[in-house]
């Protein structure tokens, strides 16, 4: 086992203690209450033995599941156990858990203290930080939710050698999308070990989530509540949210296409290079994850005006002009409609 590395993320309420490379069996040191696991069929199966003894919430699995009603199921469970404000909710899982998590903890009883261990590197890079827990509804993506900061993020790698090939590059998606945003260096690591990325080499994968947790969450401690600084996580967002409700594509995948498109946007005008986009197209390629996709136009734009980041008849938009700067533009929304019409991406 590594050396453990960790982080002390200052928030406005809490602080969040985060640790990579910690084993998942000292998650106790870390939980102040008596300890209860929500977690999704998969993690549970594949890992439950490790929580045996201890309650555990078991919820579905996927993106479909992050609605209301589970929501409301996890209450009822909770209720069950007769759980109190002395008790400590531990979400177990992809980005999918770490969400309702942190939404139920940040609800019932006015809010319980929690902590995420989470088991895909898309979580673990990306949604385990930041403390935005949201529900879709209605086919509106995370539009119900809070800002609620956990006490610990625990990664531990080892769950990481369960996760299906398909699904490590949906975590790929999201540490590229922090170099593009923020740094050049992260982004020439990338293409410099790109195989020993692909067959998730622990050292390189530990300094990518380290690298990945760094940027996100300096963004994050800047700009908590999403008033500025946090748009530019966006970025590939807005479409690739789009992508993701009407085509059920999974959220790095429909994130690199959104970053294709943001990046085509760049381009046409004229803050970003060709070769600059050729460049990135070539290692999301490299990485499993896709470039373009064949779909109804129609229903991304609908999808789009549905987004809740739009802003009266103008939507922000996060784009690019260079490796690791980004631009904030607002668009029309007949500038975005043409956009989409003349696209060589979707
Ligand atoms: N809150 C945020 O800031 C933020 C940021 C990025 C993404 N997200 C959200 O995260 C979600 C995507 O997260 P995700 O990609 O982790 O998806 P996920 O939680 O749906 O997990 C993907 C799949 O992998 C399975 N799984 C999880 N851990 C496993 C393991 N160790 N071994 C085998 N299988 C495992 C899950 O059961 C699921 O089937 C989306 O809902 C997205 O909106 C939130
Ligand atoms: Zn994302």
């Amino acid at each position: 086992m590594k050396q453990v590395k960790t982080i002390r993320l200052n928030f406005d309420k809490t602080d969040t203690l985060v640790l990579i490379d910690e084993k998942f069996s000292f998650f106790t040191r870390f939980v102040s209450g008596l300890p209860i696991f929500i977690t999704d069929d998969n993690v549970n199966r594949i890992w439950g033995k490790n929580w045996e003894g201890y309650p555990v919430i078991e919820i579905k699995s996927g993106e479909k599941i992050k609605n209301v009603e589970t929501v409301v199921e996890i209450y009822r469970q909770l209720l069950h156990y007769h759980v109190d404000r002395s008790w400590f909710i531990v979400g177990i899982g992809g980005g999918v858990v770490c969400d309702i998590t942190g939404f139920v903890a940040g609800t019932f009883l006015r809010g319980l203290r929690f902590g995420f261990i989470p088991t895909t590197l898309l979580a673990q890079c990306d949604a385990a930080i930041g403390g935005k827990n949201g529900v879709n509804f209605e086919g509106h993506k995370n539009i119900i939710g809070t800002f609620n900061q956990p006490d610990f993020i625990l990664c531990d790698p080892v769950f990481l050698t369960s996760l299906p090939k398909d699904e490590t590059a949906n975590g790929f998606a999201e540490i590229v999308k922090h170099a593009l945003i923020a740094d050049d260096s992260l982004f020439s690591l990338i293409e410099q070990h790109v195989s020993d990325i692909c067959t998730l080499q622990p050292d390189i994968i530990s300094a990518l989530t380290m690298k990945s947790i760094n940027i996100k969450s300096t963004v994050v401690m800047a700009d908590e509540h999403d008033l500025g600084e946090r748009l530019k996580l966006n970025f590939g967002h807005t479409f690739g949210h789009a992508i993701e409700s009407v085509t059920g594509l999974s959220h790095g995948k429909a994130i690199s296409i959104g970053m294709m498109l943001a990046m085509e946007i760049s381009i046409k005008k004229g803050f970003l290079k060709d070769d600059t986009f050729l460049h990135v197209k070539s290692l999301l390629m490299q990485l499993g994850l896709p470039v373009s996709l064949r779909t109804d136009h129609s229903k991304i734009k609908e999808a789009i005006i549905k987004d809740k980041k739009r802003q009266e008849q103008k939507i922000h938009f996060v784009l690019l002009s260079g490796i690791g700067r980004t631009i904030i533009e607002q668009l029309s929304l007949e500038e975005m409609n043409r956009f989409l019409d003349q696209s060589a991406i979707i």
